[in-house]
């Protein structure tokens, strides 16, 4: 149904209709639509607008486009300019003329912000439902292990050992901050626009305060004009959105490499790689690969949405209708790469002994052994120095740190006191760093606990 026309002489060309309905996507805000106008309804039944009769004749029409919607062969054949125009125009063939007092001084501009806003504020909890899902599956993960040790990298070069579950509490605390910002976005989503009709303010007296009990929001907007220009929350759910999709594509990168045969520290389940149509022994980390590269589609619907809004003037333009192609495909990507994490991360099987012998071999001691003697009174200058000597003969000689002991230590340097030959093994040097935020055992094993509750509190 065609909301305007008196103005015009002629009707809108095929090829402008074309190009700018909207219907074929913005379907998706339906619900949150049928919601809004039943609402609205109710608004304008206080404002005596609407007789009681009228308003339930009208919310039932609603109930009944809203179930009939299920079906996709519901939108078949329909050439409305967008969702709002198709459900007026489904109200008018159930309820007659009286369609035509639903949009009693209401604009599509405040109409398509309610929409978004109640669609939004359900995906920010979807996100975050499947963020806690996938910050348990790390929690599982690292308890499966408790005491294996990898070596922590910087620069992709062997840097220090680290428990594995200290390693994976890293993502966690990504994954925690990132839950955050989903609730930012949501509570800046959670404010409810109608009333601001076009840019003005609505005629109509409205309970504005009324609309939002019924519609669950926390708060009123606090300016007609900003409502029709504003799409912020949209832009903080792409933010919060875009950030999670660098943590995912962080983590999968992490894993591919960590599963491949160079590392080869872990193992993915066959439920979640493929093979290769000509190679018989692949087994590809597919999943992985498609997260990291789905976190290209979010930061692009991202920046998308800037580039729309930047230097729009106020308030409305059309120009916004294209907030919500991104919105949908960030939302749609983000979610089902969390899902995709979380069951990868119960498929992993860590060969402990791999990351152990990795750390084993290599001097990511070097740094526990100087530190050691730094704590014994040598100047921590000095100290880097001589063992920088140290892994400099060992390298030369094709020493590992297992193939010195306190004696031989002691010959190289008399700073190399008994105590300090402890730290060749990796799995000492981790025993100091008992600080709040390290990787020392007993210090990672609260961290656990702590992390599960946090978890339990989040959900
Ligand atoms: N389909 C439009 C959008 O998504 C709805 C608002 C249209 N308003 C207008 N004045 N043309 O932005």
């Amino acid at each position: 149904m065609k909301l305007w026309g008196g103005r015009f002489e002629t009707g809108p060309s095929e090829v402008f209709e074309r190009f700018s309905n909207s219907l074929h996507f913005d379907r998706r805000l339906l619900a949150a639509d049928v919601r809004g106008s039943q609402a609205f309804a109710r608004s304008l039944t206080r404002a005596g607008v609407l007789t009681e009769a009228e308003c339930a004749t009208i919310v039932e029409a609603f109930d009944s486009i809203r179930a009939d919607a299920a079906d996709p062969a519901f939108f078949d054949g329909a050439t409305d300019e967008d969702v709002h125009s198709f459900v007026i125009g489904k109200l008018s063939q159930r309820v007659g003329a009286l369609a035509g007092k639903i949009h009693t001084g209401r604009s599509r501009n405040e109409q398509v912000s309610l929409d978004v806003r109640l669609w939004l504020r359900e995906e920010c909890d979807r996100s975050r439902g499947l963020l806690a899902e996938l910050m348990q599956a790390l929690l599982d993960l690292a308890a499966k292990y408790p005491h294996a040790v990898i070596p922590g990298y910087t620069h992709l070069r062997r840097a220090q050992p680290v428990l594995w579950p200290h390693y994976l509490l890293a993502y966690f605390e990504m994954f925690a901050r990132d839950f955050e910002r989903f609730g930012e976005a949501r509570r800046r989503t959670n404010v409810m626009p109608l009333g601001s009709g076009a840019l003005a303010g609505s005629g109509f007296p409205h309970d504005r305060e009324a609309i939002a009990r019924d519609l669950d929001f926390a708060e009123i907007t606090r300016n007609s004009m900003d409502v029709s220009a504003d799409r912020d929350f949209a832009l903080d759910y792409l933010y919060a959105a875009s950030v999670t999709m660098i943590h995912l594509s962080r983590l999968a990168e992490d894993w591919i490499l960590y599963s491949s045969e160079e590392f080869g520290w872990m193992e993915l389940g066959d439920g979640v790689t493929s093979g290769s149509s000509l190679m018989p022994q692949k087994k590809n980390p597919d999943s992985l690969e498609l997260i990291r590269g789905k976190s290209g589609r979010v930061l692009g619907a991202l920046n998308a949405l800037f580039f729309t809004m930047k230097g729009l003037p106020l308030t409305y333009n059309r120009d916004m209708q294209e907030d919500k192609e991104p919105l949908f495909e960030a939302a749609d990507q983000v979610n089902g790469c969390l899902e995709m994490a979380a069951l990868v991360a119960e498929t992993v099987v860590l060969r402990e002994q791999v990351p152990f012998d990795a750390a084993d071999e290599s001097w990511v001691v070097a740094t526990d052994l100087a530190e050691a003697l730094a704590r014994n009174g040598t100047a921590f200058h000095t100290a880097h120095q001589l063992v920088g000597r140290l892994v400099l003969e060992s390298v030369r000689a094709g020493r590992k740190p297992g193939d010195w002991n306190a004696e031989t230590l002691a010959r190289f340097a008399p700073e190399f006191t008994p105590d300090v030959a402890r730290l060749l093994d990796p799995r000492e040097g981790m025993k100091t760093r008992e600080i709040a935020g390290g990787t020392g055992p007993r210090t990672v094993a609260a961290a656990l606990a702590t992390a599960r509750d946090r978890l339990a509190q989040l959900r």
